[in-house]
């Protein structure tokens, strides 16, 4: 496993090995990897025979206030995970001076996706995913993929990076891989090490709250509203929890819907804080394509 920490020879790696005729694999993640991580790292093990992992906490996404300077960096224990995985071929571990020369105050060009980011995370995460865009494009021209594999616990990311792959001729396959959980359901985050034993004991009510929504859509509820109230019930169990979101929209244009349409996707999704942390949690699903309209 080889460690290259600046974009010319990434870049010259990934050259070498397309020309060999290799099938490359990204992972973009911002390091204190978990088993959700190494679920994503192993899916691109079974869609390429080269996988790179990239390690890095960008600036870019995080608003002002929120956590960046705190965000965990470990990027020792995050070699040894990779290492003992036994198959992944690089770590791109870039210095926030490597992507971004002369600061990220001067970066002066940005992908943006228009109108996917008006509700969910968006609404409260100004500039946001003009960050991930930005990083991820970068990414992917520091690391020339073929296919690159995102989780889909951050539903409303991999869901604006799927549109701009599209929109951009990316010419690079997405893969969305289904959120890992722990036994009790709570989505696996490197923010789950913030919370104290008794809000992590109260976590657990994100999972419980999507999984209603889900369970209620599949058996033919159409009508969002009584999605939104069974999830701000299920929220409303953990006393210290503050909601900032509970809602449901449709996958293509991130837009609420007021009644489901059978056989069309959908993603209903929740945003809570326990104290200063910020968890959210979603479920896709489609209600049944054989419920009759009316
Ligand atoms: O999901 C993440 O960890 C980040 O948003 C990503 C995609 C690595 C971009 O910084």
């Amino acid at each position: 496993m080889k460690l290259i920490q600046t974009v010319p020879e990434m870049q010259a790696e990934a050259d070498r090995r397309r020309a060999e005729g290799r099938r490359l694999a990204l992972v973009p993640t911002m390091g204190a990897l978990h088993e959700g991580h190494l679920a994503l790292v192993r899916e691109a093990h079974r869609h390429a025979d080269h996988v790179t992992v990239s390690i890095f906490v960008n600036p870019t996404q995080f608003a002002p206030g929120e956590d960046y300077e705190q965000y965990p960096r470990t990027l020792a224990a995050d070699l040894e995970q990779l290492e003992r995985l036994g198959f992944v071929d690089v770590v791109f571990a870039p210095s926030p001076a490597a992507m971004y020369p002369g600061g990220p105050a001067r970066h002066r060009t940005w992908v943006t996706v228009e109108g996917l980011d008006e509700h969910l995370c968006g609404r409260f995460r100004p500039g946001h995913f003009r960050g991930v865009t930005t990083v991820v494009s970068k990414l992917f021209l520091a690391c020339r993929p073929h296919v690159a594999v995102f989780g889909r616990k951050d539903a409303q990311q991999f869901l604006i990076l799927r549109r701009m792959v599209r929109d951009l001729n990316f010419g690079i396959e997405l893969i969305g891989v289904p959120t890992v959980r722990e036994p009790d359901g709570l989505a696996l985050s490197s923010r789950n090490v913030y919370l104290s034993p008794s809000e992590r004991a109260q976590a657990v009510v994100l999972s419980r709250a999507v999984s209603e929504a889900r369970r209620l859509a599949e058996t033919g509820e159409q009508r969002t509203e009584a999605l939104v109230e069974a999830m701000r019930r299920a929220l409303a169990q953990a006393p210290d929890a503050r909601v900032q979101y509970a809602e449901v929209v449709d996958t293509e244009t991130l837009q609420p819907v007021e009644k489901l349409e059978p056989g069309r996707e959908a993603l209903a999704a929740v945003a809570v804080f326990f104290g200063q942390t910020r968890l959210i949690d979603n479920a896709f699903f489609r209600i049944p394509s054989d419920v009759r309209e009316g």
